[in-house]
């Protein structure tokens, strides 16, 4: 096996961990060039060394922007190179690794005290006096994402060892083969990412899925191919990096329960499928209470995202994040600026409730989006003009992917025909937008875009009925009347409050979580990759850094004074001509009672104080006591 690409290898430990003479060493075997940080030292910090001074934060920073440079240009001429360098904290492998990519490897020279301190004083000829050891221990953070080996071995055995883990052993691995996996890897493997697949035997039905997988793409060409987890596990670099595409649910558990025997301490692994949050949660604690970590991470882009660059949503230890987030953010779309749209998003659980919240607001655009065309059709237009509408709005602020897949599917035909047309009206779901209705129910947030996307789905499905109440009741469909205009600017107004919507329930979930989340930063992971990416996402990344609450944003107050006229109108002509429009009214209804200074909820506290002495509050007590009347 070869390197696959060019990497930076980097030696790290405390000074006398025996970085130079492995580095030779591995250097001679490999003809790979090996550099020591020590040379790139400027004077003044070798005199402050020597005059027994522990160097700070001050001295190292631009030591080591010059140690990342050097790497760089390495890499930059297609070569590999070796470094020894101390690299004692994280913020300083951070400095060293900026903009290698994935293309680096930490291998963490490590000993006792005790060990390297004989070492030391056995040591001539250089400037680091042993005093110093004990600050260098002091400054020393745990390297997680390094390969960690003995220094207690010979050298020899040492660099057996590393040459190992370089050559002989895979980057990261991954943890069933269909399509989304299958496309992840296709993905990595462009990236000349070394991999290691697994898919799981199951005569007459999954044979070979891995192997055949290898052998169908060349791009998978250089990975390994496992139907056994045993080797799938062994093959891989430590600390291992599996990501586990497999359907949500209990399949996942028993996959995490066959792997727990094989892993090691400081492995980690990551669910990419939208699983619950709480389950991701519990997972995480399981795992991290034996030593492993755990990573819920939000995907979205489907198949084509997948293969392409999905938007990625990573939770989970921090820590752990760090030790992946090259290889997640390697396979991500890139946004505008270039960068991937992958992020972390808070502690456990907090990535795939972000994806679970994007999947509502996902619910609730194709929604509208429904009752657009719908609306567009009973105003007497056929589908290639409902496609050419579409596509002219999609040129404007309006752009979005959703709005352009609709485009595209009017506009199709087979032998038969428009295929729209023919397509059985009854929606399908997978239940993430029924998680994110009942997380807004239990956050207290009224999403109503979202649960009635929902539940419109739900009532889609009882097409048998639907067809017989038809009859009974002969609803009127005006067939005239809807202005495109006005239809547009509905959707503009609408889709902007199912936006608003959807981000006041990601933010309460951080707030009754604790987890950090970003709300500008999740926007921007949403530009590119995923299903509701948009122009108006680009927008709302940048608003939400000045105002996290989007009704408030000047731009939001402009959009909707100068729209909701369009959607309350829509809407009412909609539902006298018999046409069901409930996502583009519950978006009228919510605007309506979100701007009411003085709403109707008193009444229902009347009401509840009547029947249940539940008491009320009076609009005029500064002290907001509560009260109970005897109302007979
Ligand atoms: C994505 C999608 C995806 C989702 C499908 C199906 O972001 O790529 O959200 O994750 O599974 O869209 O979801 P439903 O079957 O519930 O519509």
């Amino acid at each position: 096996m070869n390197l696959q690409r060019p990497q930076a290898i980097i030696l790290m430990g405390v000074s006398g961990s025996g970085k130079t003479t492995i580095g030779r060493l591995l250097s001679e075997r490999t003809g790979i060039l090996y550099y020591d940080a020590d040379d790139y030292h400027p004077r003044e910090n070798i005199n402050k060394m020597k005059n027994g001074q522990a160097l700070n934060d001050d001295d190292r920073l631009p030591w080591l922007s010059k140690l990342n440079e050097l790497l760089k240009e390495n890499l930059s001429k297609d070569k590999s190179c070796i470094l020894g360098c101390s690299a004692l904290r994280q913020s300083y492998r951070d400095i060293l690794t900026s903009g290698l990519g994935p293309s680096f490897k930490f291998i963490h020279l490590k000993g006792s005290f005790e060990t390297i301190e004989k070492r030391q004083k056995e040591r001539k000829d250089h400037f680091m006096p042993a005093k110093l050891l004990k600050s260098q221990f002091d400054t020393l953070e745990d390297a997680p994402e390094a390969f960690q080996v003995s220094v207690e071995a010979n050298p020899e055995e040492l660099v057996n060892l590393i040459e190992d883990h370089l050559f002989n052993k895979t980057e990261f691995g991954i943890v069933g083969i269909g399509t989304m996996g299958k496309s992840l890897a296709r993905n990595l493997g462009r990236k000349h990412i070394r991999l290691s697949l697994y898919n799981r035997h199951e005569a007459g039905k999954e044979e070979n899925v891995a192997r055949n997988a290898k052998n169908s793409y060349a791009e998978l060409k250089e990975s390994l191919a496992f139907d056994e987890l045993p080797a799938f596990i062994t093959s891989l670099q430590a600390p291992r990096k599996i990501l586990l595409m497999i359907p949500a649910g209990p399949v996942i558990d028993s996959v995490i329960d066959e792997l727990l025997p094989l892993l090691q301490p400081g492995d980690v692994l990551i669910d990419g499928g939208n699983s619950h949050y709480r389950d991701t949660l519990e997972r995480s604690l399981k795992l991290s209470s034996l030593g492993y970590h755990f990573i819920g991470c939000g995907i979205s882009g489907g198949e084509r995202g997948a293969l392409e660059g999905p938007s990625l949503m990573p939770g989970g230890d921090l820590k752990a994040y760090r030790i992946i987030a090259p290889y997640l953010k390697e396979a991500a779309a890139k946004d505008r600026n270039g960068e991937p749209c992958c992020s972390w998003t808070g502690g456990d659980g907090a990535g795939h409730f972000v994806k679970i919240i994007h999947n509502g607001i996902e619910y609730g655009e194709m929604q509208l989006l429904a009752e657009i065309c719908t609306l567009l059709k009973i105003s007497g237009h056929d589908n290639d003009e409902i496609s050419a509408i579409l596509s002219a709005w999609n040129d404007t602020f309006l752009e979005g992917y959703l709005l352009k897949i609709t485009a595209r599917i009017f506009a199709f035909r087979d032998k038969k025909g428009w295929l729209i047309d023919r397509i059985l009206d009854k929606a399908g779901n997978k239940g993430t937008g029924s998680w994110a209705t009942v997380a807004a129910t239990e956050l207290g947030v009224p999403a109503t875009m979202i649960s009635t996307a929902l539940f419109e789905r739900y009532l889609s499905f009882f097409k048998e009925r639907r067809m017989v109440l038809s009859k009974s009741y002969n609803p009127i469909i005006e067939k005239t009347g809807f202005d495109t205009s006005e239809i547009k600017k509905a959707f503009r107004a609408a889709r902007l409050i199912n936006h608003a919507q959807g981000f006041e329930l990601i933010a309460e979930g951080g707030n009754k979580h604790g987890w950090p989340l970003n709300l500008s930063e999740i926007a921007r992971v949403w530009t590119n990759g995923c299903i509701i990416r948009s122009e108006l996402m680009e927008r709302l990344s940048e608003r939400l850094k000045v105002q996290e609450d989007i009704l408030q944003q000047t731009e939001t107050k402009s959009i909707l004074n100068n729209t909701a006229g369009s959607l309350k109108n829509t809407v009412a002509r909609a539902i006298t001509s018999g046409v069901s429009v409930p996502a583009l009214s519950s978006a009228a209804n919510y605007l309506n009672g979100i701007t009411t200074a003085e709403g109707s909820a008193g009444i229902i506290q009347a009401q509840r104080d009547f029947f249940g002495a539940h008491t009320y509050q009076l609009k005029d007590d500064p002290n907001q006591n509560f009260y109970h009347t005897q109302w007979e």
